[in-house]
């Protein structure tokens, strides 16, 4: 609780664990800047960050864990930085995708993978591969991500099959739409962590946060450790969830 007052009283169910938790890594620039560092430092710390918060999410009960690496957006940033990123992402899937395998982490990559470098997804297709039998826990790497871009991906493709004559427009609701998106078995999202104290989505999984608890934290991503995540867990147990009913419901 913020406000240092006494917790809420809860039932049982309350301190159940997130099933699927959705962070936006935010703050790895600020992060850098504040120490007089480039901002490829912050985001070198980023991905140190990231490797622990993904065995915490896993020591927490946690079954899903989705990250937002890089935007659709992003590509707006200059090409030294993205060259950063992109190099920071294959050492990622280098360094520690023998280590998730063992660990039975199932990897699963959602956004666009066209117009990438072909060893990127290549690498992004090795990763979902080698590991797609794991079903300990998932990390979801939202890279080269857009929800709008996603949304407007399922779209298109329900088109395709209208104009073919496979299905009736009539009959296409917000579940067909669902199944359409790019990882539709993953639940959607219970919690939603926003490190660095901006309050947006900045074009993150829109559709999948219909009803997901959102947690701001004001400190920058590469300081974000399993006590921020236990502490963001906390704040998202005292959070009544309605779904647009009249009675709480928590956890997943
Ligand atoms: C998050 O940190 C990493 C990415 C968006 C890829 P930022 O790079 O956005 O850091 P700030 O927001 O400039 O501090
Ligand atoms: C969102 O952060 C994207 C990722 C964390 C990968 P940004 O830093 O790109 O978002 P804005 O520009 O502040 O909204
Ligand atoms: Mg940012």
């Amino acid at each position: 609780m913020s406000n240092g007052a006494m917790p809420l009283p809860t039932d049982s169910d309350r301190t159940e664990a997130p099933r699927h938790v959705a962070i936006i890594m935010d703050g790895n620039g600020r992060w850098a800047a504040a120490r007089g560092l480039p901002r490829a430092e912050g985001h070198r710390r980023g991905v140190e960050a990231l490797r622990k918060v993904v065995r915490a999410a896993g020591e927490l009960g946690i079954s899903y864990l989705t990250i937002f690496s890089f935007s659709s957006e992003n590509w707006t940033r200059p090409a030294s930085e993205i060259g950063d990123l992109f190099a920071l992402l294959r050492r990622f899937i280098r360094n520690d995708l023998a280590t998730l395998h063992s660990d039975g982490v199932r990897v699963r990559v959602i956004g666009e993978r066209g117009g990438l470098e072909s060893d990127i997804t290549a690498m992004l297709t090795e990763a979902e591969e080698l590991t797609r039998n794991n079903n300990r826990f998932t990390l979801v790497v939202a890279f080269n991500y857009g929800s709008r871009q996603e949304i407007a991906h399922a779209a298109q493709r329900l088109a395709q099959e209208v104009a073919a004559g496979k299905r009736d427009a009539a009959s296409i609701d917000a579940d067909t739409l669902g199944n359409y998106l790019d990882a539709p078995d993953v639940p959607d999202p219970d919690l939603i962590i926003r490190t660095s104290g901006e309050q947006r989505l900045s074009n993150f999984l829109m559709w999948q946060a219909a009803y997901s608890e959102l947690v701001f934290v004001p400190i920058h991503w590469p300081d974000f450790d399993k006590a921020a995540l236990e502490g963001a867990i906390k704040e998202y147990a005292t959070r009544e969830r309605r779904f647009g009913g009249l009675v709480a419901k928590t956890g997943s």
